[in-house]
């Protein structure tokens, strides 16, 4: 690249800056004109500064979709610090990317080898290329009841069983922060002479500490995306998509992109990467560190505190889908206080003033990042051993939950059950119907159903469970989920696809 920019600069950010400030008289859009057609509300809110700054595809500020100026050299400066040949901004989130990354490679049938307990996201990409997915059984881990990811195990029988699939996806690091052995994964795929796609929504800090793992593109992985919002100091939605390589073709991904983001991507989410790309690529090292620090005496306050266990890198090692835990990551097994996760999420919300990232069943995950202050983990410590003097919910018989189970018999591919004709059932009478909608508890949003899944009663009793233990569930075409789509079969005219 040319080297006229240095990690220390921030072309994007700084053109846009410039542009805030000027002097000129806008005829375009946004709406609000740099702030002085705004709403009151909307002006407190955010501040003249920001609404200054939401400004349009002016010559001077590149065009994202065929970046020649400050884009351009803005997404070299982020591909050389985050190891990639060629990065791309994302403005809406990794959703977007990981739904463009699938669809330039499984587009119209083609098949691509994916754990069951992907993001919804990955689900969409299927939908919209009509790939058709070979899902792998998610690697439970019993002892700490939490999902992994994908395993090499796991990915070498998929292929051996479909030697004509065209991608391999896996999602590393999990919301938990666990990372499975990714350079394995990433060698069978290319002996197969196919890509590895990693949802690294999570991992975005990995590669500026050798104390975090190693980052997906660092284990030869073809496509990493990323969540620069979710553990960087970029704004919320904006994201990055990394490639090495030559197995994906770079006109498909191109065009992928551009269909699925906005044409007016959002100038203060794009040059929120340049800041983030620059902080970490200067000073990341010695921020990374300090977190890190913050994050080990949180483990340790934590496991001063009676009935609460906290995951830590003493339990990698039992499982294959755990060989590295991100150390900035805490997740706490909450089970012994006699509370759900997500009571304890409640309390500490409501009355402890402590807002967690992640409730499930059982744990409560927190993010820990350079934003995080000492005074921050002193007030969670705090709040945590308050929480464990909680009177413990006796009446609650929901302890016993099983872990949600997956249908994994497909019945029809993704794409085909979503075009289907439709009808409406009770969710208790939904069993052996086949899905058509795409029911995912959020967070995490990992799908409990996606469309062409046989509806099996374990399904319903988990989605059930999540509602009455206060779990959120989207997706479904009732929001109350008393009743579901599933699709309208006529077992004469087709052969369901099982088996595949
Ligand atoms: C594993 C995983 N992948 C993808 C996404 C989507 O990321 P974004 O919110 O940036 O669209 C998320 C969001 O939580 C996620 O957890």
């Amino acid at each position: 690249m040319s080297r006229l920019f240095h990690q220390c600069d921030t072309p994007l950010l700084s053109m846009l800056h410039q542009w805030a400030n000027r002097d000129y008289v806008p005829f375009h859009t946004p709406g609000h004109k740099q702030g002085r057609g705004a709403s009151l509300p909307l002006l407190d809110c955010l501040g003249l500064r920001a609404l200054q700054s939401d400004l349009p595809e002016l010559p001077e500020l590149d065009n994202l979709f065929a970046p020649q100026g400050v884009i351009w050299q803005a997404q070299k400066l982020a591909a050389e610090a985050f190891g990639a040949e060629n990065s791309y901004f994302l403005t809406n989130g990794s959703t977007s990317g990981v739904v463009a990354a699938l669809w330039s490679v499984g587009a119209n049938g083609g098949k691509v080898i994916l754990p069951r307990n992907v993001h919804q996201s990955a689900i969409s990409g299927l939908i919209l290329s009509g790939a058709i997915p070979i899902f792998m059984s998610p690697d439970y881990d019993e002892r700490l009841g939490l999902f992994h990811g994908a395993t090499s195990e796991g990915v070498a029988a998929a292929l051996q069983s479909h030697p004509d699939a065209q991608a391999v996806f896996i999602v590393s690091p999990s919301y938990f922060g666990v990372v499975g052995d990714v350079g394995a994964i990433a060698t069978l795929a290319h002996q197969h002479q196919i890509p590895l796609l990693v949802d690294e929504a999570h991992g975005a800090h990995f590669v500026f500490h050798p104390q975090l793992p190693p980052s997906a593109l660092q284990s030869g992985a073809d496509v990493s995306v990323q969540s620069t919002h979710k553990t960087l100091s970029a704004l919320t939605q904006a994201a990055m998509l990394h490639v090495q390589g030559h197995r994906i073709k770079s006109d498909r991904l191109h065009q992928a992109l551009q269909m699925f983001q906005s044409s007016s991507p959002n100038y203060l989410l794009l040059a929120s990467l340049d800041g983030a790309r620059q902080q970490m690529a200067t000073v990341g090292h010695d921020l990374m560190h300090h977190t890190i620090s913050l994050a080990n005496s949180i483990r340790r306050g934590i496991t001063q505190l009676p009935k609460l266990r906290v995951l830590s890198v003493e339990d990698s090692g039992q499982t294959p889908g755990f060989v590295y835990l991100d150390p900035t990551r805490i997740t706490i097994d909450v089970g012994e206080l006699g509370i759900t996760g997500y009571e304890a999420d409640q309390q500490l919300h409501q009355r402890l003033g402590v807002t967690a990232e992640l409730a499930t069943h059982q744990h409560l995950t927190l993010i820990i990042t350079p934003g995080t202050t000492p005074g921050d983990c002193v007030r969670l410590l705090d709040a945590l051993s308050e929480l464990t003097q909680v009177t413990p919910n006796l009446s609650s018989t929901l302890l016993t939950q099983i872990p949600l189970q997956f249908s994994l018999e497909l019945a029809l591919s993704p794409r085909e059950a979503v075009f289907s004709s439709h009808k409406s059932v009770p969710l208790a009478q939904a069993c052996n119907h086949i899905s058509a909608d795409l029911i995912c508890p959020y967070p995490p949003g990992i799908p409990a159903l996606i469309p062409g899944e046989v509806i099996t009663p374990e399904v319903i009793t988990g989605l059930q469970q999540i509602i009455a233990s206060g779990g959120w569930v989207t997706g479904g075409s009732d929001p109350s989920l008393k009743t579901m789509r599933v699709v309208q079969y006529d077992n004469s005219h087709r052969q369901p696809l099982r088996g595949i």
